[in-house]
């Protein structure tokens, strides 16, 4: 069934306090503070809501407090069940450096539909809407995958943009794309922002092409499942991982991920804005009060927006 229109104000409140929270540590070079500052007010609003919570997307696995953990019940317990995929705060680093691009997240959706993954690495590719279905593929490798974009987009190689987390895993990638001319545009933290780069009216890149956290990139896919757009993501499993991921259901670890696999049915998303960046603008105090900005999606209501609200201190 799809989620009441009547619970969109409550989630766009959660990510608001749980940004405002956050700001109070912008440039104090502590992001472990920060997170902190995030996760209080997004676990106390989340308990205020008349739902049946679970975290399926956390910070942690087990009964870990302050994060926000996997398994974590959340709300009265009175009404519908939802699943809950969280990042309080993502960019703990630009919010503890006074950087761009931090902000508060959250996916909802109806039970069981949003996949449930450990807290570890995933490679994903991310592209925009109004492409063939699955066209890309990890397993094809840089050079396939850039040549079926570009064929797809109808858009010379050497004019496609591509978003890489600037890490030295992904030297391979990059290697590869400057061998075929590829614009490259570098993150340094914030895979959301970069994934979520591919969308929109005038999206800023063609492609997002990284391995980051794999709670990120089912936040992705929800957010995708909303908007338009395609990930492919594959968790990257140590043997260690490979027991946590167990515990969560997952059998097969080589398993490919497409936007079906990670999101179904209903969905909400909010992000609010820690630090001014390219999804929210950032908190704002004005004094006696502060300004908050929150990028929306509603799936079922066809709910694409940009909020801005003011709350007393
Ligand atoms: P945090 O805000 O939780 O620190 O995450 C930032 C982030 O850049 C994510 O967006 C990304 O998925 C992940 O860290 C990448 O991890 P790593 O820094 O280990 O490469």
């Amino acid at each position: 069934m799809p989620i009441d229109k009547k619970f969109l104000n409550l989630f766009i409140k959660v990510t608001e306090k749980a940004a405002i929270g956050a700001s109070k540590f912008i440039g104090k070079k502590d992001k472990i503070a920060a997170d902190k500052g995030a996760v209080d007010p997004m676990r106390r609003e989340l308990n205020k809501i008349n739902m049946k919570g679970t975290v399926v997307i956390g910070e942690g696995e087990m009964d870990e407090a302050p994060m926000l953990y996997i398994g974590e019940k959340l709300g009265t317990l009175n009404g519908p069940d939802f699943d809950i995929a969280v990042d309080p705060l993502e960019g703990t680093k630009f919010t503890a450096n006074g950087q761009p691009n931090a902000f508060s997240v959250l996916a909802i959706s109806e039970k069981d539909c949003l996949l449930s993954a450990p807290d570890t690495y995933m490679e994903k590719i991310v592209i925009g809407s109004n492409l063939p279905k699955n066209l890309m593929d990890v397993d094809y490798g840089v050079e396939k995958n850039i040549k079926l974009l570009s064929e797809a987009k109808n858009k010379k190689i050497s004019d496609l943009n591509a978003c890489v987390l600037k890490r030295p895993r992904h030297e391979k990638i990059i290697r590869e794309l400057e061998k075929m001319s590829v614009n490259i545009n570098y993150i340094t933290d914030g895979d959301i922002a970069g994934a979520l780069s591919v969308i929109g009216d005038n999206p800023k890149n063609d492609i997002y092409y990284s391995t980051g956290g794999g709670p990120e990139g089912v936040i992705v896919a929800a957010a995708l499942s909303c908007y338009g757009g395609q990930i492919q993501g594959r968790l990257v499993l140590d043997e260690d991982e490979k027991v946590r991921a167990k515990k969560l259901g997952i059998k097969d670890f080589n398993k490919k991920y497409n936007i079906d696999d990670m999101v179904k049915g209903d969905v909400i998303f909010c992000a609010t804005g820690v630090t001014s960046g390219d999804i929210a603008n950032g908190v704002k105090d004005l004094g006696n009060e502060f300004e908050v900005n929150t990028f929306v999606l509603h799936k079922s209501q066809n709910i694409i927006k940009s909020v801005k609200n003011i709350y007393n201190k």
